[in-house]
């Protein structure tokens, strides 16, 4: 009975409520400003928003009012209304503004560069809610300040239309991947932001915590150990659109913040998070671009990729692959040459095509490229009847001969030669200047989606730093079946089931199928040179963990600000971010980081010998 009335009593008070019908003065909006159109004319209307644009042509004044959905023409006639003619007379651009008014057809004057261009509002009251000082930025397409300018307004430069389009379009993939995986089973399960700090990968950042004091979380570089820890409970089909913390150097592709969309799946093997992986992406790109991405994507291995391409991210959109010309080289005068291959060195060259025209400072620009990336020279040979550049005395009838042909270089064509005793520095230099010389000549077919799996990744890597074997993935990655063998004799020999995909030459994810096996996580941390007593001090929760039924399982982490900002047309990630660091890790807006009251760091234990303290 009590709940019977008390129902009752609700739907009473609802009808009271809701059915009370609003003024028109009491409302904010009847609609946003993009959304009136030819068929709404003669209606009234109230609407609410930021000053665009206020145009006096004497007598008439043009207002144009935006939102985030678009723009609509305001008119104030002082013939129709003079109070609001001097109101309207003194608006400030990006001032607050609240109209009521009736919708009226533009005629013959449709402006057909916006939807609303139908119509205009003719303002019978006209509310300034708060004023704006004269704006930093302009409200524009093309922004003409520098980034940190930008940076540090945020919030006014988030209103441009491009930014505007591209936190929308952020939040839409976002929306789609959600959806996704929900229809496919997955579950989206939050994992710590405070986490403990472990070895490899990137630096940490670390947050001291107050009640135990001289300890420290640290933000999670990703959430890799609890995703595999819910693979052992069970949780088959996990994702998360999960913000990841490293502190590395910074580039356009890098934040110290970033958000990935992180997948792992139990009883899968590599072909599984393939084919999942491609669905996600083939349905994102036909529900944002309506671009129907053709599946399974090509695969290359990593060796392939260094070898023809100098880059585990190859972009494929455009040839020019790399030729190996040591053997051809073999025998020559030239003495860099000959020093590289009497140390079982490589020698490789990339063929860019009718180029023999480059000048002298063209040429030494290329060399510039390859020695950033570590290269000690580049010899260019022009190839007309022969090869002509100052190396060529060294290089007899046969060598030339043989150097063009492997090169499968016409007259015409430009020989650019590195010669390097470590075959690495070779590939990356001579696979920089081929993205160089693509960009310069417009070789990029810009239009193209070029997605690539490269897969069959080196397990491990010497680090001259650390003078010792560190994972090229991560420690969790397995070994591929057929190399664990080589796990304790030639460990850099052994390759990993963990695989990459990239989009036109960026890497957008990364991922492996892990070890579930405790004795070989066991081999893998002796391998990387840490002792069982540092591995159960540092894993010893995930040791513990393998403990108790492992099913076989892997993943993959896909970066969400990359694919954002290539989807969008971005160069820099920080387009698709909406609050980012500048590129020497600061947020000009709020000014993080920042120095911090003396007792907040007594509170933690801390002390601090860098900087002034409050
Ligand atoms: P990985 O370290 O390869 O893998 O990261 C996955 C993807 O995240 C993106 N990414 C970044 N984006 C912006 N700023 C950064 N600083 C940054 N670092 C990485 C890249 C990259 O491909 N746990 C593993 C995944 C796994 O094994 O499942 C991982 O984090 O697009
Ligand atoms: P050098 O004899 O050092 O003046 O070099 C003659 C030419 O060889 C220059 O064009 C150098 O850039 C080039 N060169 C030097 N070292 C290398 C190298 N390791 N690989 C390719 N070219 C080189």
């Amino acid at each position: 009975m009590f709940f019977y009335l008390y129902f009752i009593g609700n739907y009473i008070i609802k009808i009271i409520f809701i059915n009370k019908p609003l003024l028109l003065a009491d409302m904010h909006r009847t609609h946003t400003c993009g959304e009136l159109r030819g068929n709404h004319e003669g209606i009234k209307v109230v609407l609410s928003g930021w000053v665009h644009s206020n145009r006096n042509h004497g007598g008439i004044i043009f207002i144009d009012l935006r939102d985030r959905y678009g723009i609509t023409q305001l008119i104030v006639d002082s013939k129709h209304n003079k109070e609001i003619y001097f109101v309207a007379e003194k608006l400030r651009q990006e001032s607050v503004i609240k109209i009521e008014g009736t919708v009226r057809s533009r005629g013959q004057l449709i402006n057909k560069k916006i939807p609303t261009g139908e119509i205009e509002i003719l303002v019978d009251k006209l509310t300034v809610i708060t004023e704006s000082e004269p704006i930093p930025l302009n409200i524009e397409e093309e922004v003409k300040a520098t980034e940190d300018f930008r940076l540090k307004y945020r919030y006014v430069d988030l209103r441009r239309p491009p930014m505007q389009r591209n936190i929308m379009m952020r939040h839409k993939i976002t929306k789609i991947v959600r959806d996704f995986f929900d229809k496919h089973g997955f579950l989206e399960i939050e994992t710590p932001m405070l986490a403990r700090s472990t070895p490899e990968g990137a630096r940490d950042y670390l947050v001291p915590s107050r009640v135990n004091p001289g300890k420290f979380f640290a933000l999670p570089q990703s959430p890799q150990l609890f995703k595999q820890l819910l693979m052992v409970s069970g949780f088959d089909r996990y994702m998360q659109i999960v913000k990841c913390f490293r502190d590395e150097d910074l580039r356009a592709d890098r934040q110290p913040e970033f958000t990935q969309i992180d997948i792992e799946m139990s009883f899968v093997e590599e072909d599984d998070i393939y084919s999942i992986m491609e669905e996600m992406i083939k349905e994102i790109w036909k529900k944002v671009l309506d671009v129907e991405l053709k599946t399974p994507f090509p695969r290359m291995s990593h060796e392939e990729a260094m070898s023809k391409y100098g880059s585990d991210k190859p972009d494929i959109r455009f040839g020019m692959e790399l030729a190996d010309v040591t053997d051809e080289l073999k025998g020559s005068g030239f003495k860099v040459f000959a020093d590289v291959i009497g140390s079982h060195g490589k020698i490789k060259c990339i063929n860019a095509k009718g180029c023999a025209g480059f000048s002298r400072k063209e040429t030494d620009e290329l060399e510039d490229v390859v020695k950033i990336h570590g290269a000690k020279g580049l010899v260019a040979l022009k190839v007309q009847d022969g090869l002509e550049g100052s190396v060529t005395k060294f290089l007899d009838e046969r060598i030339q001969k043989a150097l063009i042909e492997k090169a499968g270089a016409k007259k015409g064509d430009l020989l650019l030669i590195v010669a390097d005793v470590k075959k690495k520095t070779v590939e990356e230099s001579l696979g920089n200047l081929r993205v160089h010389l693509a960009k310069k000549l417009n070789l990029i077919d810009k239009s193209k989606w070029s997605f690539l799996w490269v897969n069959k990744f080196p397990l491990l890597e010497y680090s001259e730093e650390d003078k010792r074997y560190v994972a090229v993935h991560h420690p969790f990655t397995s070994p591929r079946d057929e190399d664990l063998k080589l796990l304790e004799s030639e460990p850099e020999k052994a390759r990993a089931k963990a695989y990459d995909i990239t989009l036109n030459g960026v890497e957008v994810g990364g991922g492996s199928i892990r070890i579930n096996d405790k004795e070989l996580q066991s081999r893998m941390f002796k391998t990387l040179g840490i002792d069982d007593r540092e591995a159960k001090l540092k894993f010893g929760f995930l040791l513990e963990a393998f403990k108790y039924g492992v099913p076989p399982h892997g993943g993959i982490a896909f970066g969400l600000d990359r694919m954002v900002a290539l989807i969008t047309g971005n160069e820099s990630i920080r387009e698709v971010i909406a609050f980012p660091k500048n590129k020497a890790c600061v947020s000009l807006m709020d000014e993080a980081p920042n120095v911090v009251d003396e007792k907040q760091l007594r509170d933690l234990h801390i002390k601090s010998t860098g900087g002034e303290q409050k």
